[in-house]
């Protein structure tokens, strides 16, 4: 029953803006991955909620995240594109993985500890167990290649884990290897305003990110107002080590431009950031208005949107059924 074929999926949070992070770390990698693999990209509303969000502005996101990734390229004729609720084999295959999975493992998790912060007892249960529905997100369609940014990787090893764990307990090779695909060159695109920080839908200066949302003048602003010391810029890559904020942008530059870090480098070497910065705001401004306008575009047509997930879902319930029916036989529940 196992299937051997490589399968990628992949899944985004509707919990505000889209980021650049999210575009550069993960988005604009599945692009090139849908017409290569089966693909299945997943909009994770049911993770969304594992901290409080305000119903309407949920479904506002959940639409504005999928015609943002449409908007960047992802097509629904390559790729399976849907949101997670609207399966709920997702939530099935959770409930056996929380039966698999050891609190020693989740104790482990530093994203728990990073987004829980002081509060952890008042934290929801769901976010300490989220590890666990992330990886039924990939077993559920025994997916083996899961693109995404660094962040993610403590997570992408826990699922190795839970995969393991009940292909020893219960039944040898069921659940492939996961094997994390973390591509390009922005693989941890950081804040505007500290170097030190992941860029973050989540945090609370506007100016830390650029959104997919933003507009040209709001981009440039963002980039002028960007964070950086007061040392020219270096003629090598070596000379951007300690030096967390002018290697951000320059990873910026670069990944945005599709140029080498090194070209860039050679280019304002011994320069201040003033017209490093001018340049890279028209680059980004040139790369991401396309997206904004069209995923804009989109946004007027939400019945395009919406029909575009129930489709996916639809076919992404195809591939799950006899997954999570099979799982369900191998732990031994009556389905006469
Ligand atoms: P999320 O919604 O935080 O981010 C979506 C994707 O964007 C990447 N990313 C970044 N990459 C580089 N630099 C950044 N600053 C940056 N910020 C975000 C993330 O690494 C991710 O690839 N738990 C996941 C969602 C998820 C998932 C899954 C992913 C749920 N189920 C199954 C893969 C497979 C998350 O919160 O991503």
């Amino acid at each position: 029953m196992t299937e051997k074929k490589d399968r990628v999926f992949s899944g985004i949070q509707p919990s505000g803006n889209l980021t650049l992070g999210n575009y550069l770390g993960a988005i604009r990698n599945w692009v090139g991955l849908q017409k290569q693999y089966e693909s299945l990209f997943c909009v994770v509303d049911m993770h969304a909620i594992t901290v409080s969000q305000n119903p309407d502005d949920l479904r506002h996101s959940t639409r504005e995240v999928a015609a943002g990734l449409i908007a960047a390229g992802l097509d629904p004729k390559d790729c399976i594109l849907f949101n997670q609720s609207q399966v709920p084999e997702h939530a099935e295959l959770a409930w056996v993985f929380n039966c698999v999975a050891r609190i020693g493992w989740l104790n482990r998790m530093t994203q728990f500890k990073e987004k829980a912060g002081k509060h952890k007892e008042n934290a929801s249960v769901g976010l300490y167990i989220y590890p666990n529905l992330m990886a039924a997100d990939i077993l559920l369609y025994l997916a083996n290649k899961v693109p995404v940014g660094e962040d993610q990787k403590q997570h992408l090893e826990l699922t190795r884990d839970i995969a393991q764990k009940f292909n020893n307990d219960f039944a040898p090779d069921f659940f492939p290897d996961v094997e994390p695909l973390i591509m390009g060159e922005a693989t941890r695109v950081m804040s505007l305003r500290d170097g030190s920080n992941k860029m973050s839908k989540s945090d609370p200066s506007e100016y830390s990110r650029i959104n997919l949302t933003d507009d040209a003048d709001t981009i440039a602003k963002k980039i002028r107002k960007a964070r950086t010391d007061s040392d020219p810029l270096p003629g090598e890559e070596a000379g951007l080590e300690g030096r967390p904020e002018a290697k951000n942008l320059v990873t910026i530059f670069a990944a945005l431009s599709g140029r080498s870090k090194a070209d860039i480098l050679g280019q304002y070497e011994g320069q201040g950031f003033a017209d490093f910065k001018k340049d890279l705001a028209d680059v980004s401004v040139a790369h991401l208005s396309p997206i904004t306008g069209e995923m804009n575009r989109l946004m007027q047509d939400t019945q395009y949107i919406d029909d575009v997930l129930k489709d996916g879902a639809l076919q992404a319930r195809t591939i799950a059924q006899p997954v999570i029916k099979r799982v369900h036989e191998i732990v031994g529940f009556l389905h006469p």
